[in-house]
């Protein structure tokens, strides 16, 4: 579903060139829900943006769904992404002016995609499907945090896409409301989207089943950690 062959990146700044990813190579198959671990700075949102679609300055491979990113111009990028990718971040970044069914609708606004059914409809549905299906004509100005993220989601969800990619989905959350919403990525998960999480927190990544920890850009281990304080090999 997701492979990187030999990737790295450079962020190149007036003063110095260095590297954020250095041979990279990781395949994530269909149906996995993973974390991505990591200190600050190690890499964890570069690599996440470029298997994204995101950022596209990088040497290397990258194959998403059969697609090599490389190969695709930039309007085909961004229909990649609306129809295999559904973004979460940290800050929600919900319009509070909007209702909840309008935040959902946004990506559907921006792209223009071809969108069969109504798409009112699939708004509704994908706040349902998160457990929101009583908010959608409020703003999210009165919600709760974890409820914010859950809007969020259904946001990412609208499309219908395969693979859900989260940058500290819980970052800004209490750690009750973190795990709930670590508990939606599960059932996303155990429905058949392929979940890719990044987080620094560990209850975070003992949810998930498949740990990879970052350090400075390069995978230093990845497995299944059984075991507490991510001591695998
Ligand atoms: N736009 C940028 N320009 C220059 N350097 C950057 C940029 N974005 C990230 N970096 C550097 O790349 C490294 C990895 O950053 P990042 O992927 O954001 O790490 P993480 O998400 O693990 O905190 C860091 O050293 C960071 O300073
Ligand atoms: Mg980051």
């Amino acid at each position: 579903m997701i492979r990187l062959d030999k990737v790295s990146k450079r962020y190149r700044t007036a003063a110095r060139e260095e590297y954020a990813l250095r041979d990279i190579d990781l395949h994530i198959t269909e149906g996995e829900l993973c974390a991505i671990v990591g200190t600050s700075g190690s890499g964890k949102t570069t690599l996440l943006n470029i298997f994204g679609g995101l950022d596209r300055s990088y040497t290397g491979t990258v194959t998403v769904a059969g697609n090599d990113l490389h190969g695709l111009s930039d309007a085909a990028l961004a229909a990649f992404r609306n129809r295999h990718i559904g973004f979460v971040f940290q800050q929600f970044s919900l319009l509070d002016h909007l209702t909840c069914e309008q935040n959902v609708l946004l990506p559907f606004h921006f792209t223009r995609a071809p969108f069969a059914g109504d798409p009112r409809q699939r708004a509704r549905e994908a706040l349902e499907h998160v457990g929101l299906g009583h908010k959608v004509g409020e703003t999210p100005r009165n919600l709760s945090g974890g409820q914010k993220q859950r809007v969020a989601i259904a946001r990412a969800l609208f499309f219908k896409p395969r693979i859900l990619l989260c940058d500290e989905p819980t970052g800004s959350l209490d750690s009750t409301t973190g795990q709930q919403i670590i508990e939606t990525f599960r059932s996303l998960n155990a429905e058949g989207y392929t979940v890719v999480i990044i987080t620094h927190e560990t209850r975070v990544s003992s949810a998930a089943r498949r740990v990879i920890r970052i350090e400075d850009g390069r995978i230093v281990s990845d497995g299944t950690e059984a075991t507490a304080g991510g001591a695998t090999a």
